[in-house]
């Protein structure tokens, strides 16, 4: 392959395309929903996610004092209003009744869920250590729901600015005997 070098600025486009995540956070009354890309599994069972959140965004008060979260996994269909919520800060706004997004009720945590995404999971903080430096928590997903109805997920996944990529043909590797 001839590869040439990337610009340092690139790098993270080639690597974000993990499912595009909108995080809802909720505190004394006020909740609010934030689009994430930069996220990842930390072990399977019980399973631990951990992400960057700048502390710009105002859902990063929200989740430091309830220390609570809610991963909601959006579709194609609602695309548009998944990067809205992403492009806009929710500290005077309600995210939920500007986008007309459902806020769903949590079974453990205090955080609304989205009802329009396919699967929502409740999550509690469980590490902060890497939060001063890198806006990096570890959360626990402490219970996960999903619609089965829907068989091929069209997720969407982030390349930078605004290019996404839709999830698409799904194919099989078998291991090695
Ligand atoms: C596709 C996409 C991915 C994003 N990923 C992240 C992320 O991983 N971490 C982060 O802190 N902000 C991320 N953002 C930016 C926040 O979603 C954005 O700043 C948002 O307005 C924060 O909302 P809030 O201030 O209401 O909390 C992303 C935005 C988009 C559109």
């Amino acid at each position: 392959m001839a590869k040439r070098p990337l610009s340092l600025s690139k790098v993270y486009t080639l690597l974000e395309s993990g499912a595009v995540i909108m995080v809802t956070t909720a505190y004394k009354g006020k909740s609010n929903i934030m689009t994430m890309s930069w996220h990842t599994m930390m072990d399977f069972e019980p399973p631990f996610v951990g992400f960057v959140m700048s502390d710009r965004n105002y859902s990063f008060g929200l989740l430091r004092k309830s220390r609570e979260c809610g991963i909601n996994i959006p579709t194609v269909e609602i695309a548009e209003k998944a990067v809205a919520c992403g492009r806009i800060h929710g500290g005077k706004i309600n995210k939920f009744e500007k986008f007309g997004l459902t806020p769903g009720i949590s079974s453990i945590i205090g955080v609304p869920l989205i009802e329009e995404c396919y699967a929502s999971f409740e999550c509690r903080v469980a590490d902060t250590k890497m939060v001063n430096k890198y806006g990096f928590f570890v959360v626990e997903v402490v219970k996960a729901w999903i619609d089965k109805a829907i068989k091929n997920p069209q997720t969407l996944h982030h390349l930078g600015g605004n290019n996404f990529m839709v999830a698409g043909k799904r194919i099989q590797i078998k291991s090695p005997k």
